[in-house]
Formats: C-alpha cells, structure tokens, sequence
C-alpha cells in the first residue's frame, strides 16, 4: 500500500517530534498528530512556534516549515482515524500505580482504549503501528481487540520502536542510527512492513531499516534500553567506589571508553538516570521474567533500578551530611530539574527525589531550570505524595534568573547538565553566598580547579 496519510495518536514527546520529521521528509504524505489533551494540541497550534509545549532544539524549525502544509495537530480523533491508512500509537505507557503489576507493569489502558477507538472507527483495512515503548507481546493484545471488536476491516498490526533521545530528538530522527520494523511474517504481514519501510526510506538508508518479527522488535527496545541504563549504573556504582579511593571516575570513564570493546558513550557518572524511559522499561523486563519464572534474570536487571536510587539517595544524604548534619531552615540552591539537558521534560528526574529527600530534612530549596517553570515542578512533588502539596510548595521556590536563586545560599547543586550553568559567573555567585560556599556538582559539570580556586568547597561525583 502507498501510504499517503498518516495519523499518530498521542502528541507527545514521542509522537510530536516524530511526525514533524516524517512530514519534514515526506511532502506526499499528510500527517495528522491528535491527543485528546485540548490544551496541549492548542499548543502544537499555537501561532509563535516557540511556545509548542515540547521543547527540543531544532523542532520548532520543523514544525514551523510543515504545519498546516501536511503537518496537522487536531483533537478530532474519530476523523485523523478514518482518513488515515497507517495509524501510529504514541500514547503514553507508565508504570501502573495500582492493582497487580503495581509499580512495575506497564499500564495499558491508553493503548486498549485506542485499540477500541481505531476499532471503532475504522471502515477499511489499517495498518497499526506501535511507537510506544510497550512490553513484549502488547501487539498480541491490539490484535485480539482489533480484530474481535472491528467491523471486519484487516489490521495489520507493525512494531516500530523509537529510538530518540530526548533533547537530541530531531537529530536522532534525520540520522538514525538505525529504524526498527518488526510484523508479522504472513504475506500481508511482509506487506505492511513494506509500506512502512517505503515511508522511512524517503531518508533513511535502507540498510539501516532492519525487518524483524513483531516479539523481536518489542523485546529490542526494551533490552536497548536495558543495556544503556546499566551503564549508567555501572559508572555509578564505580564512582562510589572512587569516592572512597584515590581514583577519579572521570579518568575511569575515560580509559576504559578508549577500550572500542567497550566505547565512550554513556560513560558520564551522574546523580542518576531520569527520563520516561529507562526505569519504566527495566521495571517491565523485571515483570515480564518474573512472569516467566525467571528469578534471577528479573533480579539481575532490577540490581540496575536499586544502584539508580542508591545513587540518588546518596547524593541528597551527602549534602545534609557535609552541610553539618542538619539542612533544616537551610538555603539550597537547585541548578536543573529536567532530568538532562535540552529539554523540558521532567519526567523521573533525579532532582525531583534528591528534593524530596532535602524537603524531608526540612530544607528550603531555589530553583532554576532554563526550561522548567514552578507548576511542573510542584506537580513533580505533588505526584510522589510524600506529603501535603502546601507542604512541598512552603519548601520550594523557583526564580527565573540563577544569581537570584543561590544568592544567600548554603550551597549549590547540581542536577542538569545545561551547557549554560558553565558560562554563569561563578566568582559573582560565590559572593552572594554563605560560608563556607558549597558547590555538589551532580554532573560533574564544572572545573573543579577553578572552583576550588575561586573558593568554593566543590564536590563532584567519583573524586
Ligand atoms: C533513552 C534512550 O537513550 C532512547 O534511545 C530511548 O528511545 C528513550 O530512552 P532519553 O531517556 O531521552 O532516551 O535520554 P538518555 O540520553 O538516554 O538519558 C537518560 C538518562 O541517563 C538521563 O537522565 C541522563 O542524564 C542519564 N545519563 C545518560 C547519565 O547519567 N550518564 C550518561 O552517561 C548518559
Ligand atoms: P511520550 O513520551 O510517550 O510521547 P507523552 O505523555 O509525552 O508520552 O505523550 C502521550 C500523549 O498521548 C499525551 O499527550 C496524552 O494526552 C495522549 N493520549 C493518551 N491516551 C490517548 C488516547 N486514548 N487518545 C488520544 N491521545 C491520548
């Protein structure tokens, strides 16, 4: 089938960013981006293309050059559905909150309800699309509402994973290191995976678009995710070992990433990982071999979820503990919130936990993030339910200029890699604070030399 309309459902990190590259690249094909979130679609159509509500560098450009040319975002679910040949699910699939699997399956309702939807809808044959990070064998599950609850229209029903990074999001789309397309191995299955082979070969190189089965494609995801997540961990877990040695984990890092067996990337010691991604993930791999009866690799991957939270929760214990044991009635001054730099996504952030933590040591925390406002920042407290909303916002204050923020401060931390946090002038901040002016850097961000120089007692991860 030559595809010429496209519908994503779900205008999110995923499915925004997304889109804008495949209308960017695709003239031919109309592509329509609904969400049943009014306010967020009015955004996507806000007339100053700045105010999207995502940000990524280099999308607003996109979205800017494609919009209301063949690039729509609509509410009109029902219609995009109809119309559409190839229909992509970028819903969103967090870790359920409640009932069996709590707080480690990932929850479907959003997918089930529209797998009901499209089946509903729907008049003549669809190929469906998961974009979604699912756990394996979702498709099973979409098929058998699809094709038990349809008017006997034939879906067929593609696994297509993303692969993005956010904050490098649109670079990650126009030069993917490779494009992921798993169906069914049945001629009408081989036929769908062609259809979509056709879309992405408008700019992808063809030996980088692999075919698969649908359970291969899921599984890949999540074991892509698995394996980068456990780098992260495994720096960390080192970085703690360095802390009580000589060694510096940065120099670490640095020899074994010139080892090609092993390579550079992912190599950063750090507060923690963060991102709607790599916990949810894991926790489905733990889940899913659980399920299976397979004890120790479950236990295997979530050794990877523990040293993350131990990671966290080492780095707010070593501020209060540094800080003279107390940071109650103190000033801490937060640099960053979104869980990495370029972007304004907050999601499992490790500022969010690292303030919880000093918000329970009674501290009062000062906030800026370059891209995250007051609101995201309460709702980020809110929704861990430590204790009462008024509670978190008697203890958290955002500013939207840095100097203000750590003026009269105990300390600095850092929590974001924003580039911008290097250029600030930190003899000027040192001044304004108490001290002996602490700086706990959580990215290793910043010249240690330098700080030290101009004063401040500077701590950083893994030295
Ligand atoms: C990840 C995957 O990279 C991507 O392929 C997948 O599609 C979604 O999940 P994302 O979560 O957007 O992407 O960001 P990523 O760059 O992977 O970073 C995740 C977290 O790990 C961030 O909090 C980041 O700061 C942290 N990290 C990353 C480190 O602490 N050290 C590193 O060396 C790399
Ligand atoms: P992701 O990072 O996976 O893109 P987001 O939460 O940013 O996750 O985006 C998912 C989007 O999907 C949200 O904007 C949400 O409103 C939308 N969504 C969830 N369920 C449905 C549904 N049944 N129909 C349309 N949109 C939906």
């Amino acid at each position: 089938m030559k595809i010429t309309n496209i519908c994503c459902i779900g205008a999110g990190y995923v499915g925004g960013p997304t889109m804008a590259v495949i209308a960017e690249k695709c003239p031919h094909i109309k592509v329509t981006v609904v969400d049943l979130n009014e306010a967020r679609i009015a955004a996507w159509n806000d007339e100053d293309v700045n105010n999207i509500p995502i940000y990524e560098p280099g999308l607003n450009e996109i979205v800017a050059n494609t919009r209301n040319k063949n690039l729509f975002f609509s509410t009109a679910v029902d219609q995009a559905i109809d119309e559409a040949q190839l229909i992509f699910i970028s819903v969103n699939t967090p870790t359920k909150t409640y009932g069996t699997g709590k707080g480690m399956a990932a929850d479907l309702k959003h997918i089930e309800l529209c797998a009901r939807q499209i089946a509903k809808v729907a008049k003549n044959d669809k190929i469906i699309v998961e974009k979604s990070t699912l756990p394996v064998r979702t498709a099973e599950a979409l098929k058998s509402i699809l094709d038990n609850t349809g008017n006997g229209v034939q879906f067929q029903i593609l696994s297509n994973p993303e692969f993005l990074a956010e904050g490098t999001a649109v670079q990650d789309l126009l030069h993917p290191d490779r494009v992921l397309i798993g169906g069914e191995t049945t001629p009408e299955g081989q036929q769908a995976i062609e259809s979509l082979v056709d879309v992405y070969a408008n700019w992808v190189p063809k030996e980088r678009i692999l075919k698969t089965n649908v359970w291969s494609s899921e599984l890949s995801k999540l074991t892509a995710n698995a394996f980068l997540a456990q780098r992260v961990s495994s720096i960390n877990a080192m970085s703690e070992l360095c802390e009580k040695t000589e060694a510096n984990v940065n120099e670490v890092a640095k020899a074994i990433g010139m080892d090609s067996r092993i390579g550079s990337k992912f190599l950063k010691a750090s507060v923690g990982f963060g991102g709607s991604c790599f916990q949810k993930d894991i926790l489905n791999l733990v889940y899913i071999s659980k399920a299976f009866g397979l004890n120790e690799v479950a236990d295997y991957w979530e050794q990877v979820i523990i040293m993350n939270d131990h990671q966290k929760r080492r780095f707010s214990r070593n501020i209060v503990q540094t800080l003279y044991n107390t940071v109650s009635g103190k000033k801490i001054a937060f640099l960053g919130w979104a869980f990495k730099k370029d972007t304004n996504d907050t999601r499992e952030s490790a500022a969010i936990y690292v303030a919880d933590d000093l918000i329970n040591e009674q501290a009062n925390i000062a906030l800026y993030d370059p891209k995250v406002g007051h609101q995201q920042v309460l709702a980020d407290l809110d929704y861990l339910d430590t204790r009462k909303p008024a509670d978190n916002e008697k203890h958290i204050h955002t500013f939207d200029n840095p100097y203000m923020a750590c003026e009269n401060a105990h300390a600095v931390a850092i929590l974001t890699e924003w580039d911008e946090f290097k250029d600030y002038d930190w003899k000027k901040i040192y001044d304004s604070m108490l001290k002996p002016a602490f700086i706990f850097d959580g990215r290793n961000l910043l010249d240690a030399e330098k700080m030290r120089a101009i004063g401040f007692v500077y701590q950083s991860i893994g030295s």
